[in-house]
């Protein structure tokens, strides 16, 4: 088994490290980053030049059906565990792209509501296994009421994979341990994919699509670099292994970093750790803040930049102890966080919609060191399983 760890210790560790090449593979044969009118022009125009240019997505197990979903009147993401984490980090940018309404629904509480499903409406079951009975189950009820039913899974032939009308294989390869890290990453990536393909046609967000297409090509460089933090990482799980608790603040795009990065850290370290929607703070989270509670902070550079900027300032001015995450170079937070009780993870920056991928890679690791430095099983955490199939 040492061996099929590829020389590392344990599974979650080899799968953290694979990232750079799993997310090239969700892309392989998908992504062109080579737009038609650089093939053509021979080179002379250097392609950044022309913002215009077109730069294509093949999804094949989807491409009949962009139309249709088009048409739809709206999107559903459906999935459980850090699988709706991936959808809740893209759905902004489904709505941005494919311009169309967007909603979210934790499978378990979707059939607990019964809520309702039209024929107009398209919905996506995200899921590593294919087989997580919950999701599968919100998956008949929204065929048994005519939507059109798309999966996004990382198992060939699994039961949501057979029972979808059409869908994306996320390509990233066997994941064994149970807490999930690269199939994440990937079925962001895919996730991004599939809203790029649906606003193919609009020109209008041509410029914008090309810049996301750009930044995906960058990806495996910027997770590779982030994996250089693992030292560190460790050296922060070093001084958090004997906490009670954590907290992670994230919102826009790293609201869904914040949940997932507190996800890891409770079911494989077996830490309590709550992941909080930043601009939510000041209705109750604020009043937990104290010179000792360890927070994180998410605070790359994005739209929702300045606001985070705040928020880390009225965090200190109540004494917080803060670890950030930041962009690389970031001199705004550097100096914020002068001489006071504050770490920074600096992570390489990228496009807005594909910062949570990044941010995520120091957080998985950050909970690896702590499941092992307090002496956790790392690969399968006590009353888990890798793939739930009873609801
Ligand atoms: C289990 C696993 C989680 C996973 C969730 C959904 O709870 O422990 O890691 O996120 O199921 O699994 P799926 O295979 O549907 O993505």
């Amino acid at each position: 088994s040492s061996i099929m760890k590829g020389g590392y210790d344990h599974y979650m560790q080899k799968e953290i490290h694979e990232q750079p090449d799993s997310i090239q593979q969700t892309m392989r044969g998908r992504v062109d980053f080579q737009s038609a009118a650089d093939k053509a022009s021979s080179k002379r125009v250097d392609p950044s030049w022309d913002p215009y240019h077109e730069k294509r997505i093949t999804l094949g197990g989807l491409v009949d059906h962009y139309r249709t979903i088009k048409r739809g009147r709206r999107v559903m993401f459906v999935a459980c565990g850090t699988s709706f984490h991936a959808c809740l980090a893209c759905r902004q940018t489904m709505e941005e792209l494919a311009e169309l309404p967007v909603t979210l629904e934790l499978a378990s509480d979707l059939l607990d509501r019964q809520a309702p499903i039209f024929r107009d409406d398209m919905c996506v079951f995200v899921s590593q296994s294919g087989e997580t009975a919950d999701t599968l189950k919100a998956l008949e009820y929204a065929k048994a009421r005519g939507a059109l039913c798309i999966g996004i899974t990382n198992t060939v032939g699994s039961a949501i994979a057979r029972s979808t009308h059409c869908g994306v294989h996320i390509n990233a390869g066997c994941e064994i341990g149970v807490a999930s890290t690269k199939a994440y990453t990937s079925q962001m990536v895919a996730l991004t994919m599939m809203a790029l393909a649906l606003s193919e046609d609009s020109i209008r967000l041509r410029a914008r699509r090309n810049e996301v297409i750009n930044a995906l090509g960058m990806l495996p460089e910027h997770i590779r670099e982030v994996l250089k933090l693992d030292s560190q990482m460790l050296e922060l799980a070093e001084e958090l292994k004997t906490e009670q608790s954590l907290l992670v603040f994230g919102r826009g795009y790293n609201y869904a970093t914040a949940l997932e990065a507190a996800l890891k850290v409770k079911e494989v370290a077996l830490m309590h750790s709550e992941g909080l929607l930043a601009g939510e703070m000041k209705h109750g989270p604020l009043a937990l803040v104290d010179e000792h509670l360890p927070i994180i902070v998410l605070a790359t550079r994005d739209r929702m930049y300045a606001k985070m900027l705040s928020v880390v300032q009225q965090l200190l001015a109540r004494g917080a102890r803060l670890i950030i995450v930041c962009n690389a170079g970031d001199t705004d937070i550097r100096e914020t966080a002068a001489s006071r009780n504050c770490r920074l993870i600096e992570v390489p920056l990228t496009e807005e919609c594909l910062q949570p991928i990044v941010n995520i890679v120091p957080l998985q690791l950050l909970s690896y060191h702590l499941t092992v430095l307090r002496g956790y099983n790392v690969d399968q955490p006590r009353n888990l399983a890798k793939s739930v199939t009873v609801s």
